[in-house]
């Protein structure tokens, strides 16, 4: 069966992406990535696109006027690249409901916390202020509500004494790595 083509939006270090990538490489993966689209210019998962071959293009959202203007830019990207399934990877923007909707199905975020728990931008800092013994990370499909959309893949971690949020992100950035290209995998295969 074809590959599906799959458009990663980053917007920092890219280790998310590096998994994804990673995974692609295997022959019997069934994702192939032909876009990366960062809104910041230093992002290091830029670098790692170029490592791989992988096309990429900065999307900068300050110059847009609104959230949608900027979303279109992206969209017409992922279509110029043929993308049929979208990941957020440390994509730190909203999107706006026009893109939402017109992904719907096949938008997939991967979020710090066992949602529905601490979501928004700084989940593993909140899982730690609020004494939270557990924490994770969550992978599911994109919907209007923020950090909300049905579940696809969840893996738990343990908080340790004197964890920093530092050393709970690593922790968390190991099962992430191992969830996303699973999640991914489950959802094109419709399990
Ligand atoms: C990941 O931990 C991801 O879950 C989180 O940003 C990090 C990006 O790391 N996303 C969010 O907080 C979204 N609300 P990476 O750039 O190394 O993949």
């Amino acid at each position: 069966m074809a590959k599906k083509r799959v458009g990663v939006l980053i917007s920092g270090n890219g280790s998310n992406l590096q998994a994804l990538i990673d995974a692609c490489k295997s022959p019997d993966y069934p994702a192939e990535i032909t876009a990366v689209i960062s809104n910041k210019s230093d992002a290091y998962g830029l670098n790692r696109a170029a490592e791989a071959g992988i096309p990429s293009h900065v999307v900068p959202h300050k110059e847009y006027a609104t959230r949608e203007a900027f979303d279109e830019e992206m969209d017409g990207l992922l279509a110029h690249h043929s993308v049929e399934i979208v990941c957020l990877a440390g994509f730190m923007r909203l999107l706006s409901p026009w893109f939402v909707k017109k992904w719907q199905g096949r938008l997939l975020n991967i979020h710090p916390s066992l949602l529905p728990a601490f979501k928004g931008a700084h989940a593993v800092r909140d899982a730690l202020a609020a004494g939270a013994k557990e924490s994770g990370c969550t992978v599911h499909l994109v919907t209007d509500e923020l950090d909300s959309g049905p579940m696809i893949a969840q893996a738990r971690v343990p908080v340790l004494p004197g964890d920093t949020e530092e050393s709970l992100h690593k922790r968390i950035h190991a099962e992430e790595h191992r969830i996303y290209p699973a999640a991914l995998k489950k959802l094109i295969e419709g399990e």
